[in-house]
């Protein structure tokens, strides 16, 4: 999808007239054979997959190799917005949201939220439909057939492959785009304005495993974490934001990154940082670099992560923060549970041992419990959201084994549990009323019935 896209931005848009109609048919034909070989880098599974290490999934066997010929053989689910099953030996796309269902203990997974919020909605790209692209070339052959048949049907091969020679200079690779978007970066003429834009180009291009990687053998990343630290605001939110997208599932970047000093740049950056926006964009960007990379985790701790965060959630009043803190704790401690946890499918993994060794280094529950989060958390099920409450809900269960003695001393965490356990049980009674479907609110109820058993 993306080559295409690429192509008729980059290409066929800037040739004239006649000739341009030919040449356009040659970069679409070569464009949609691009994107349908079926072994190429350029499908969309092939795409997702092609970082292999750290897809959002949780499965050692999907997360471990930059194999490309290994993710040939695995099934993959394509999440939507629910949570769906996930059946042993299956892949799921890079950034999906894995979760264990502490109940069933098996895995789920969805569209991961960043995905959702950044891709589905502020990069909702203008997709080309395949039967649309065919009519259109089919209407193309016809008025060229009709225009100058002998001429366009019995021109010499050698003119043809000059076009085809032309083509290749006139598409820009990726590669080409992104030293040409690094250098007007780093230029000292350009504007803030004009940084900007590249920021943005940049994102898009990162979502792009072998992209993010190919700005990290550039030098890119430290422009980005100048940008990071820059004095402005609009700079800083979206340099995060490109070493986010660039460091999601991609452990090439990640290890780059931490190597250069992300790490503290966005620590110091998240306890500076006054604006919201700029908050949630860091925050990403530190738990794209911190998923499934046990050594980041460890330096995040010993470097006071935590400490930082609980300041932040404190500060955060209206709860998105606190829910993305939340989640993203969350999802270190399953992570963490799954690595040491036989999984529903045998580990044929020869590094499984050493990334035991790794998560094993890394104390984050008891952290956790040191620096006051048992009784943190709980203050996010006050909030109004059912969503924010559901976070909370499975930090809480995730959290329970270090947990457990605060939470049965905690008489307001008693007490929320308590009233929600109400709340939602007269939900579900109403919905079934309704006729409506209320197994969210069911599993609501679910959550805070396992709770509940475990403080009693
Ligand atoms: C940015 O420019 C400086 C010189 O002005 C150069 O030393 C550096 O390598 C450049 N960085 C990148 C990533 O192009
Ligand atoms: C960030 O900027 C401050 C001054 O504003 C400077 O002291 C610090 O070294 C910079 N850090 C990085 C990583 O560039």
């Amino acid at each position: 999808m993306f080559q295409m896209l690429c192509c008729s931005r980059h290409g066929a848009a800037v040739l004239p007239g006649w000739r341009s109609c030919c040449l356009l048919l040659l970069v679409l034909l070569r464009c949609w054979a691009l994107d349908h070989r079926p072994g190429g880098a350029l499908t969309v599974v092939e795409s997702t997959m092609g970082g292999g290490g750290g897809t959002g999934d949780e499965d050692p066997e999907a997360t471990v190799d930059d194999d490309d010929d290994e993710d040939d053989n695995l099934e993959v689910l394509q999440p939507n917005e629910h949570w769906q099953t996930l059946k042993p030996g299956q892949a799921v796309p890079a950034g999906s949201h894995v979760r264990l269902n502490l109940q069933t203990g098996q895995r789920e997974v969805r569209l991961g939220e960043e995905q959702l919020k950044y891709w589905t909605q502020e990069h909702r790209e203008p997709s080309i439909d395949p039967d649309e692209l065919k009519r259109a070339m089919k209407k193309m052959k016809e008025e060229m057939k009709s225009q100058d048949s002998v001429a366009s049907r019995f021109r010499p091969l050698e003119e043809l492959k000059k076009d085809m020679a032309e083509l290749d200079l006139l598409v820009e690779t990726d590669v080409q785009i992104m030293k040409r978007l690094l250098e007007q970066f780093n230029s000292s003429s350009s504007s803030t304005e004009q940084r900007l834009s590249i920021l943005l180009e940049l994102e898009y291009l990162v979502h792009q495993v072998d992209n993010a990687q190919t700005l990290c053998s550039m030098g890119g990343l430290s422009l980005i974490l100048d940008g990071l630290n820059s004095s402005d605001i609009r700079l800083q939110e979206n340099s995060a934001l490109v070493l986010g997208s660039a460091a999601a599932s991609n452990p090439v970047v990640q290890v780059h990154a931490v190597e250069g000093g992300a790490l503290q740049t966005l620590l110091t950056s998240l306890a500076t940082a006054q604006q919201l926006s700029v908050r949630k964009k860091v925050l990403f960007a530190l738990a794209s670099l911190l998923r499934h990379f046990p050594y980041a985790q460890r330096h995040f701790l010993s470097h006071g992560g935590l400490t930082i965060l609980s300041e932040l959630f404190r500060a955060d009043v209206g709860g998105i923060l606190r829910t993305r803190i939340v989640t993203m704790l969350y999802d270190m401690i399953t992570e963490k549970v799954l690595i040491f946890q036989a999984g529903p499918d045998p580990v044929q993994d020869p590094s499984h041992e050493e990334r035991q060794r790794q998560y094993a280094q890394v104390s984050l529950q008891e952290e956790l419990m040191e620096k006051g989060w048992c009784r943190l958390v709980p203050q996010l099920l006050q909030s109004s959201e059912h969503d924010y409450r559901e976070k909370a809900l499975r930090a809480l269960l995730a959290m329970a084994p270090v947990c457990l003695d605060q939470y049965r001393s905690d008489p307001s965490l008693l007490g929320s549990l308590h009233s929600l356990q109400l709340q939602y049980l007269e939900l579900v009674r109403s919905e079934t009323i309704l006729g409506d479907d209320s197994s969210y609110f069911t599993e609501m109820v679910e959550l805070i019935d396992t709770l509940q058993v475990k403080v009693r």
